[in-house]
């Protein structure tokens, strides 16, 4: 195991009803002028937005509001939310929605502190500083109400980008498992698909004798497979939704991701698609993933073979790992497949055609150098070659 710190101060407050304590925490926190983020109308449509602004009335703490954020979320929007909350002296973001209401909100809490231009911290800058945030989670999926991390797309480019930083931890966030019942089955297994990512994306080490966090990511691979197809069976399971909400908190928090290295080339190579196609994050990640581990495999079949055992049941073949390493990633695909995600590109909607207009802009965008790294290092040869076994 690698050395590491590891800094999580998020107070997560989870349960039925916990959004009508959204005033409350706001105080807690210190929050006196708040900016209230959201989406594209869902929190407006189920009454949420109604029950925290209603909660904030009972601490009497002002607010503003500003809707508007997409999926894949926007730079243009970002940057009207920083005039918006210098212009009203605005000194706390309270996200309501899914991970990119609360993307836009930590990028937003970033800019309003910083003198330059808040895309600085999506180009590699560390964020230091920022307003505080908190979030009402309405989709189990991305794990921003717990990483230190925002991913935005800058509309100039369409290059969809990360930023981190602990500042940005938000300092509450408010996991409701019923509030995800008013998902779209496609949106469930979208969010499901991207928490098993986040797993794999930290399962896929070249760090040495990390039984720990191996064991804490098979579990959780575990139970979201068990999880995954009660929910898309039955939306209102609460207890699913329950164990999926927390799971896709602690598959982000970094509790699975410390004294390790990581991939995220999966990630990475997804962004792209939804970028461009502004396809969801997860129905992305459910081409990527397969395509990107077989490509990965050689570099370490061992690893690839341990979860195919330890989490899909397959039967060890000593004599020919590899086989059994291809098994745990077909099993995977199929899991996938069987909750609604898409398999190729055809049924994303993505066009072979983009193919190098994608590796360009995954390997030269914004000021990269021509490979990415993860598990393995990839160049644009390679990248080329893991879009084509998408199609
Ligand atoms: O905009 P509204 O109307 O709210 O509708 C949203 C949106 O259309 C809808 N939705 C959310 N909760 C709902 C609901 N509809 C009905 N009932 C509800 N309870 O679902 C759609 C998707 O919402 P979005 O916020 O985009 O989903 P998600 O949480 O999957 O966030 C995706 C974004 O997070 C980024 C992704 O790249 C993507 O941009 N990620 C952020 C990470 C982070 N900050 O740590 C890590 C992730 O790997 C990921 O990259
Ligand atoms: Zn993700």
């Amino acid at each position: 195991m690698e050395n590491f710190e590891f800094y999580s101060p998020t107070c997560f407050v989870f349960g039925k009803s916990t959004e009508n304590r959204a005033g409350e925490l706001v105080k807690r926190f210190g929050g006196s002028k708040v900016l209230i983020h959201y989406g594209g109308g869902s929190v407006v449509r189920s009454g949420l937005l109604d029950r925290v602004k209603a909660s904030l009335d009972k601490e009497s703490i002002p607010y503003i509001e500003l809707g508007g954020v997409k999926p894949n979320p926007r730079s243009g929007l970002v940057y009207e939310g920083i005039d918006l909350c210098k212009k009203e002296n605005v000194d706390f973001i309270l996200a309501v929605g899914g991970g990119s209401t609360i993307d836009s909100s930590k990028a937003i809490a970033a800019g309003v502190v910083y003198d330059g231009d808040f895309w600085d911290f999506y180009q590699g800058k560390r964020i230091e500083k920022a307003l505080p945030v908190g979030t009402v989670l309405t989709i189990a999926a991305a794990g921003s109400e717990g990483s230190p991390d925002s991913v935005i797309t800058k509309e100039e480019g369409m290059f969809k980008r990360g930023a981190s930083g602990d500042a940005i931890r938000p300092k509450f966030s408010i996991l409701n498992p019923e509030l995800t019942q008013t998902l779209p089955p496609y949106q469930t297994a979208a969010g499901i698909t991207d928490i098993i990512a986040h797993l794999y994306e930290r399962y896929l080490t070249n760090s040495k004798e990390v039984e720990v966090t191996d064991r804490l990511i098979e579990g959780l691979l575990l139970t979201m497979i068990h999880e995954g197809p009660r929910v898309i069976e039955d939306p209102n399971n609460y207890e699913a939704r329950a164990n999926i909400m927390w799971a896709g908190t602690v598959a982000h928090n970094h509790t699975c991701g410390v004294g390790r290295s990581q991939d995220w080339l999966s990630h990475v190579i997804e962004h792209e698609l939804s970028a461009l196609y502004d396809c969801a994050h997860g129905a992305g990640l459910a081409v990527t993933m397969p395509a990107v581990f077989t490509y990965e495999l050689p570099h370490d079949v061992m690893r690839f073979a341990q979860v195919a055992v330890r989490v899909f049941g397959c039967q060890m073949d000593f004599a020919h790992p590899e086989v059994t390493a291809k098994q745990g990633i077909e099993a995977l695909r199929n899991f996938l497949i069987s909750i609604g995600m898409p398999e190729d590109f055809e049924s994303l909607g993505a066009d072979p055609d983009d193919i190098p207009k994608l590796v360009h802009a995954l390997c030269r965008g914004d000021g990269r150098d021509g490979t990415i790294s993860g598990f393995v290092t990839l160049n644009e040869d390679d990248c080329t070659k893991i879009y084509k076994m998408m199609v």
